[in-house]
């Protein structure tokens, strides 16, 4: 078996030798650069823009505003502002020109000349200044799920509960800042449009284009084989990649346009800061009588749309309690729209639980992993609906052995090393186990190699490698005789790779297409199998190592092919969800242990020690699930001490955005990493029981260190990010 077996990533030599093509390395002949121009007030209109400057130097093809902008279809979009389609400015950096130059300096020059004098209005740029205005979300998660829960009657078992914690928490405006910022390369070809663009979502951004620009989805195609990182900024089709098609159009050439590290602060979404409010009750024992969660996070204003981060999902469902509400409301403000960021909601919502449980088993002056065992559900507490799969007790049990949790002292700054306090914490994670329809391709060719195809995308997770790992399985080949093309939406559709369903949605394509491959490989060796081999079924037949083989002889399975005298055998399969998996909740889980070490004077935090237990079900790939592992720690380690983005109220403008001011771990934050696989194979969703991966080990980590430090220091902090000015009053 090569699923469940550690490889090497099948991209990994092309990535290190430089020669994986990202979006931004595209360089059709004929191409231009494009320069984006962008509004330096937070609301208002525009009342004018002069370019005659612009316009007269060197190598400008074209300077594009809302005058002479080519009307796009909005229907259905998700961003209505920044693609030059009216005057109206509803955040500081929506954009309001472009400026297409034969170079990208000469148009970087001209966009710095571009005039724009502009009719400012109030902007309520803050968020904490307008929580009055909170609003039901209109469309909370498309619709799909309630935005309000009410199981039981939390209110009532409150007044009446021996013990009770009642906290607000906050979290920050965060950007995604993967390394690979977005660009797009858009060519026309009359009324045909390629881009080249660095996306989650190859399909979804394809339908958005089509959709924009009034074509057909044949005629447009969006090709993305490498990604260097998304984290939700790449999930959905952001204006600068429309405007780059709009350009392209405009001057009948090529265009690039590279979104700057500064504009990854403005075009392409955050995570929304969130103020919640966590009420838990219990008896004295720890039992859980009343869950409240009431979330309020930022949107942008209505006219450029609406995204709620869902924080208060996981109260629903993570423990049982028989009464648990939660509630979600939005503050629209002067800001561009928010998006998905690694566990949206999650992350920012169990930041908050488990923070409160953190201080309801000081209250109770219990252990809090005993806590968390106490409220063990068997079922989530909201639906009713039983688990697909949970392995979160052996999480908890692993993990504490691991770290060596009984060895806690549970007085605050009770431990020390040397005058250093350390502080032990942890949390739980949980991340829904989501999984899409999909469909791939696998081919089988004369020279014996197979080649797996779908229109899915890698972003660095290593979908490449568990494709070939899957279909070298099923196929008997080794993998090194197994090539994967994705990231082209001419390939069989697949859904975006966000919410962590990358691998439960393609993979079982995959599987499904190879299983079908085969038989059909096996029933051609049959038909052409020389009278020595008797009369054998397909089932006395099996594949291994490139042969088939039966009871009366072999062939090579190339061969077969080759004798049909067509260039490959393929089978293709589209593949649903399972529906049954409705009738079940289904999740990943973890347990959190963070060591924190922390100067007694100076207060600096150090995390020292981190042990990671997960079930994310059946593993395909123990090295790139680590890796995912891992990579959501370090996330979280950004969320809990260093990331936030930081707003000037007067102009609504980022103060911080670039790299060096927005703070993100680097390799000396971040300690031995240990992580432990706790494999409860989720057999509902998928026949391969495998539960996604990249979102679930960040969720917790702040909560498992502002559980740490505050063991460490008796100082118990409910805002993101924990800095040492946090903790020296
Ligand atoms: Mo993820 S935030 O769904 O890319």
């Amino acid at each position: 078996m090569i699923v469940g077996q550690s490889t090497d990533r099948l991209d990994g030599r092309l990535k290190v030798t430089g020669r994986a093509r990202y979006a931004a390395e595209v360089k059709p002949p004929n191409m231009v650069h494009a320069v984006l121009v962008q509004s330096t007030v937070a609301a208002g209109n525009v009342a004018g823009i002069d370019a005659t400057a612009a316009q007269t130097m060197p190598g400008v093809l074209r300077i594009i505003t809302s005058a002479n902008a080519e009307k796009l279809n909005l229907t259905g979009a998700k961003v209505l502002q920044s693609m030059l389609q009216n005057n109206d400015i509803f955040y500081n950096g929506q954009h309001v020109a472009i400026v297409v130059a034969v170079t990208l300096q000469q148009a970087q020059a001209a966009a710095s000349r571009v005039r724009v004098r502009y009719t400012p209005t109030h902007a309520a740029t803050m968020m904490d200044a307008a929580l009055n205005q909170a609003t039901l979300p209109t469309n909370f998660r498309d619709g799909k799920v309630e935005p309000d829960t009410r199981t039981g009657n939390p209110q009532a078992a409150m007044a009446t509960a021996p013990v009770r914690i009642e906290q607000t928490y906050t979290t920050p405006i965060e950007h995604h800042n993967p390394m690979e910022a977005h660009a797009t390369i858009a060519s026309w070809d009359r009324d045909r449009l390629t881009v080249w663009t660095a996306t989650q979502g190859i399909s979804g951004a394809q339908e958005s284009l089509a959709s924009l620009f009034g074509l057909a989805k044949a005629n447009v195609v969006v090709i993305c084989p490498f990604v260097g990182g998304g984290f939700g900024c790449k999930g959905q089709t952001w204006p600068p990649t429309a405007l780059a098609a709009m350009a392209a159009r405009s001057v009948n050439r090529p265009v690039k346009l590279e979104v700057t590290r500064q504009q990854m602060f403005t075009s392409n979404g955050y995570r929304p800061r969130t103020v919640q409010s966590l009420k838990l009750a219990a008896n004295q024992d720890g039992k859980l009588l009343a869950v409240q969660h009431d979330s309020l996070t930022q949107t942008s204003r209505p006219e450029v749309g609406e995204f709620a981060e869902p924080s208060g999902l996981a109260a629903r469902m993570l423990y049982a309690c028989p009464n648990i509400a939660t509630s979600h409301r939005v503050v629209g403000i002067n800001q561009g729209l928010p998006t998905f960021m690694r566990g949206p909601g999650e992350a920012s919502g169990m930041f908050a639980l488990e923070s409160a449980m953190d201080e309801l088993a000081v209250q109770l002056r219990m252990d809090p992993l005993a806590l968390r065992l106490a409220n063990y559900a068997s079922e989530d507490a909201t639906s009713g609906k039983p688990y697909a799969s949970k392995g979160l007790r052996e999480c908890y049990a692993k993990g504490a052995a691991a770290f060596g949790w009984q060895k806690r002292d549970a007085a605050p700054g009770s431990m020390r090393d040397g005058r250093v306090l350390i502080g032990l914490g942890m949390a739980t994670a949980t991340y829904p186990t989501v999984r899409m329809a999909a469909s791939a391709q696998v081919r089988m060719m004369p020279d014996g190699t197979v080649l797996v195809r779908s229109g899915t995308q890698d972003i660095g997770t290593g979908t490449y490698t568990i494709m070939a790992q899957i279909a070298a399985d099923e196929l008997g080949l080794p993998l090194g005789r197994v090539r994967v093309e994705l990231g082209d939406s001419r390939l069989p559709p697949a859904p975006i790779s966000g919410g962590s369903m990358t691998t439960a949605s393609v993979l079982p394509a995959v599987h499904a297409a190879a299983i079908q491959l085969r038989h059909r490989l096996l029933t051609l060796a049959l038909a052409q199998a020389p009278a020595a081999w008797g009369t054998p079924a397909v089932k006395d037949l099996r594949l291994q190592d490139g042969l088939i083989v039966g009871p009366g002889g072999q062939v090579s399975a190339g061969d077969v092919v080759a004798r049909q005298n067509v260039p490959f055998i393929d089978a293709t399969v589209d593949i649903a969800p399972n529906a049954a998996s409705k009738d079940f909740s289904c999740h990943a889980f973890g347990a959190q242990f963070a060591e924190v070490r922390i100067d007694p004077d100076l207060r600096t935090v150090k995390i020292s020690r981190w042990v990671g237990a997960y079930d994310c079900g059946r593993v395909i790939n123990p090295q790139t699930a680590r890796s995912q592992l891992i990579g959501g720690i370090v996330f979280g380690i950004g969320m809990a001490l260093m990331e936030e983005t930081r707003v000037d109220a007067a102009t609504g403008r980022t103060i911080n955005a670039n790299i060096s001011e927005y703070l993100v771990p680097v390799n000396a934050d971040i300690p031995v990493i240990e992580t432990i696989f706790v494999e409860a194979p989720d057999l509902v969703t998928t026949e391969l029981g495998v539960k996604g991966i990249g979102e679930l080990p960040m969720v917790g980590v702040a909560a498992a260190i502002a559980n740490a430090i505050y063991h460490a220091t008796g100082t118990r902090v409910r805002d993101l990010p924990i800095r040492l000015d946090n903790l020296l009053a």
